[in-house]
């Protein structure tokens, strides 16, 4: 079969039996043989067993889990090549609501070993990531988008986990860094009868541990409160809280939402643990930050409290009812949901809003829809950040102003 086209996920497109065929790892113009792993009455899902005539822009991908582990998508082509194909992939998404201009694009200055949070499932084999086109477990030692701290440790867990026979009761493993520390959160089904003393003393004392029973609580097993100075801003790190994963992008991207503010009053919607919020506390009068996480808020609180941020307000809440309830004049409106996007209710709460709006998205195909919603505002700009290097996912910043009657 021939790649003719590419797909929303950066995939290659072709055609079989009358139907559009969507393959994984495969470039425009090469031809393929494949192996069918989904047909329905329109379309296919197939994975390349054989690529017989290669692209030129082929390159040999770098990790040996490569199209077996899900968690990339593009190392089968350049960074620059892949820049490009994220280019076209919200190019395309873009003119679904006629918006054709240039945007600009922030690269990531490391496209491997950027990653400061991995979550791992716990197979028979120990640490694991998802198969790409199922739901197998693949045993993981090493993953190249990880920063070095985290595969540091992936070796002494797994003797760990395999040798007090804990794979069972295991859900998942998460294993952040943060600045030189490492934190690791094991999600146990059931309380374990083990002791976490010699994994302490095996790792050393720059890796702290953590462990939740059945979702209920984290309960820090070693180590210490992890508190952080990051843009003058003093905050406690937790474990459980949202955090952007690549922290080069992350600081680029605040940057832009902060130059696009300047005094007022801000909604900083989906706020998670905070520190965007307190970045716009320097620049605003005034900041409403609204997060549903119980994790997420806590963090914000304490960031509000070891700032002394009198200008901030955090609210735990649902921005869907919350956001309603403000009956306040924003001057701007930080969005920044989960891949699903704004809830309708939303979308119709800020419409009635006269303000500048910078939606921070994950997902082009939310924000277009989103976007959509949005009726009483202009795109002004669209700025693509690569936060997520050999993957198909992207965030994109769009600065929206109110529509002059
Ligand atoms: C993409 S993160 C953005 C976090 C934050 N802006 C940052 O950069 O750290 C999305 C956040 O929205 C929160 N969230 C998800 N659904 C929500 C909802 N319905 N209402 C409020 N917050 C929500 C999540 O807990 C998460 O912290």
């Amino acid at each position: 079969m021939k790649i003719t086209d590419f797909g929303y996920d950066g995939e290659g497109v072709g055609h079989m039996d009358g139907k559009v065929c969507f393959v994984p790892y495969t470039l425009m113009g090469e031809e393929v043989e494949v192996d069918i792993k989904k047909e329905t009455s329109t379309f296919i899902k197939a994975f390349p067993n054989e690529v017989i005539i290669p692209s030129q822009k082929r390159i040999t991908p770098p990790c040996p889990y490569y199209t077996s582990c899900g968690g990339c998508d593009f190392q089968h082509m350049s960074y620059e090549d892949e820049i490009e194909l994220k280019k076209n992939i919200l190019t395309r998404q873009l003119s679904k609501i006629q918006f054709a201009k240039d945007f600009n694009i922030v690269t990531s200055k490391s496209n491997y070993s950027y990653r400061n949070k991995v979550k791992f499932f716990c197979g028979d084999k120990g640490l694991s990531l998802k198969h790409a086109m199922s739901d197998k477990l693949v045993p993981i030692d090493n993953c190249l988008l990880a920063k070095d701290g985290i595969n540091s440790v992936i070796d002494k867990i797994n003797k760990f986990i395999l040798r007090n026979k804990l794979t069972k009761i295991i859900d998942t493993i998460t294993v952040r860094q943060v600045n030189n520390i490492i934190c690791i959160k094991f999600d146990f089904l059931k309380e374990p009868s083990v002791d976490f003393t010699g994994l302490s003393l095996l790792l050393g004392n720059k890796v702290y541990l953590y462990k939740s029973i059945n979702g209920k609580g984290i309960a820090r097993v070693f180590g210490e409160e992890i508190e952080l100075l990051e843009n003058d801003l003093k905050y406690t790190f937790k474990i459980d809280a949202f955090r952007q994963v690549n922290d080069s992008v992350a600081e680029k991207m605040y940057q832009k939402v902060c130059d696009a503010v300047s005094g007022g009053v801000v909604l900083n919607a989906y706020s998670g643990a905070g520190l965007l919020s307190g970045l716009l506390c320097q620049k605003a009068i005034a900041v409403y930050g609204v997060e549903l996480g119980k994790e997420e808020n806590l963090s914000a609180e304490s960031l509000k409290q070891k700032n002394n941020l009198d200008n901030l307000t955090n609210i735990n809440g649902d921005c869907k009812d919350a956001i309603a309830n403000l009956k306040i004049d924003f001057d701007f409106v930080v969005l920044d949901p989960p891949r699903v996007g704004c809830a309708r209710e939303v979308c119709e709460s800020i419409n009635k809003v006269d303000a500048t709006v910078i939606y921070i998205s994950c997902n082009p195909a939310s924000l277009v829809r989103d976007l959509g919603r949005l009726n009483t505002f202009n795109i002004e700009s669209v700025t693509l950040f690569d936060m997520f290097p050999r993957t198909a996912n992207f965030e994109v910043l769009t600065i929206l102003k109110k529509k002059q009657n």
